[in-house]
């Protein structure tokens, strides 16, 4: 049983994750999406409300089967607990190959036996990023073609209660 791993910081999970998602459930057995618990940026929304979000989205989105968990330690060591063969990251544009390369050659040094995986996101969200969604739901403008309803929500009711604070 070959079981894919799908980590990120999902601050918010958006469409082109879902698509990379999908991607990946058709060529491995399993798939788990991790969610990192201390992401580089300073994450909007909490690690608890990130995995909840992901896990929303999966079942407003009718996607079945995938287990979603949360990390706080290194990738590899996610990936060798949970027994995966691949981790999955999807790429957008040459503008994530610098930090994606960076980060396969690290973790294939620190456990060889995690194999990279990278999918291209379907052409229509080449352009997406959970950043540019927080920046579009910042200022009160429509993201409901970017990610599922349930996280449009979370962003719309996040920003009010920053507006009132
Ligand atoms: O969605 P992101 O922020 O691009 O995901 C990056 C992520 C979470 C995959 C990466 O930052 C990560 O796995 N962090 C956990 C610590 C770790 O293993 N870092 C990589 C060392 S090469």
């Amino acid at each position: 049983m070959k079981l894919a791993l799908y980590p990120g910081s999902f601050d918010p999970i958006t469409y082109g994750h879902l698509d990379v998602l999908r991607r990946a459930m058709r060529l491995f057995d399993r798939t788990v999406v991790a969610v990192v618990e201390n992401p580089r940026k300073t994450p909007l929304f909490s690690a608890r409300q990130r995995r909840l979000l992901v896990s929303q989205a999966l079942k407003e989105e009718g996607i079945q089967d995938v287990q979603v968990v949360s990390y706080s330690g290194l990738l590899v060591e996610c990936a060798r607990q949970l027994g995966a063969v691949a981790v999955v990251r999807g790429l957008r544009a040459t503008s994530d190959f610098d930090y994606e390369f960076q980060l396969a050659l690290t973790n294939r040094d620190m456990d060889s036996d995690v194999e990279s995986v990278f999918l291209m996101t379907a052409g229509r969200y080449s352009f997406l990023s959970s950043s540019i969604v927080k920046e579009i739901a910042r200022y009160g403008g429509d993201v409901s073609r970017f990610v599922p309803a349930c996280v449009a929500k979370a962003l719309e009711r996040k920003f009010r209660e920053r507006r009132r604070a």
